[in-house]
């Protein structure tokens, strides 16, 4: 089959009111994890799944993410005259040749539905992934990442993946919530959602498998997205967008075998500090051994 997925849309206008006041001057998705921004293993994970065009999604006050992702010829000619090659390489070969950012600005915040359709005229008439920034995905161990398998999926079955993982079910109403007509799926595999709605009430969620922030999206999406009312929160939703695609065709959810650390609030944000640090190998040991000293 030759469906391809090659662009994608990484919505990072949000305010980052949750890390506050960590994000008041700088873009939460800035914030580093280990080494690196939060943005810089979004998108290292997007490139690892074969996109090369990435549309930012963002506003005023965001620079710096784009700035992060240019070149800094003072620095580098600097890093270059005293000699500090390995950190010039970090620096200087973020992103693969093949590869390039572009950015559109949302002027105005009115959902993450609306946030996907902003890039509408750079994604034109192509499939599609988002990923949104706040999530990081770890696959350490896996024999690929989760956003990769599901791009095979999707390549072998030309159908939308969205990716899915259980929670416990008193947390179902800050997510979507996928219905897969009550099959059962386990890591890495795929079943046809036939229902999902965004923020359900707890009572009336039709599962506890939640969309954790990594979407291959048909195309057609963004048409629908253009007639999308507000929905949950008053804000335009992807998910019903999503929601309005099943009339017309399959999605399928992917369960991811990863593990998610939500670095948009600040437990979230910490976990994902500790578990990449314990598996960088620059800090692993140090980490480890100062974790087992704490007496706690
Ligand atoms: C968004 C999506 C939601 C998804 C969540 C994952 O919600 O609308 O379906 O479950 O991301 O983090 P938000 O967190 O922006 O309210």
């Amino acid at each position: 089959m030759s469906n391809q997925v090659t662009k994608a849309v990484i919505p990072v206008a949000g305010l980052g009111t949750r890390v506050l006041p960590a994000s008041k001057a700088i873009p939460k998705e800035m914030m580093p994890v280990v080494d690196k921004p939060v943005i810089q293993h979004v998108i290292e994970e997007a490139v690892a799944a074969g996109i090369k065009d990435i549309v930012l999604v963002t506003r005023s006050g965001k620079a710096a993410i784009e700035d992060h992702f240019d070149c800094h010829y003072e620095l580098e000619a600097e890093l270059e005259r005293k000699g500090k090659t390995a950190i010039l390489e970090s620096v200087q070969n973020i992103l693969p040749s093949d590869v390039s950012i572009s950015a559109v600005r949302q002027d105005k915040a009115l959902g993450l539905g609306h946030a996907v359709l902003c890039a509408a005229p750079i994604i034109g008439n192509e499939d599609f992934a988002v990923l949104l920034p706040d999530m990081l995905i770890n696959c350490y161990g896996l024999p690929q990442t989760d956003l990769s398998a599901m791009v095979e999926t999707y390549q072998n079955t030309g159908c939308g993946q969205i990716m899915v993982e259980p929670v416990p079910m008193e947390h179902v109403d800050r997510y979507g919530v996928v219905d897969c007509s009550g099959v059962a799926i386990t890591a890495g595999q795929s079943a046809n959602i036939s229902r999902m709605v965004e923020k359900p009430p707890i009572d009336e969620a039709p599962s506890n498998l939640t969309i954790n922030g990594r979407y291959i999206l048909p195309a057609r999406i963004m048409e629908l997205l253009k007639d999308t009312k507000p929905g949950a929160g008053g804000e335009i939703q992807l998910t019903d967008a999503m929601a309005d695609y099943l009339n017309e065709g399959n999605l399928q959810a992917f369960h991811m075998s990863g593990k998610t650390y939500d670095c948009g609030n600040k437990a979230g944000y910490l976990q994902a500090n500790v578990v990449y640090g314990l598996q960088h190998e620059e800090t692993a040991e140090s980490l480890k051994a100062f974790i087992k000293e704490l007496d706690i």
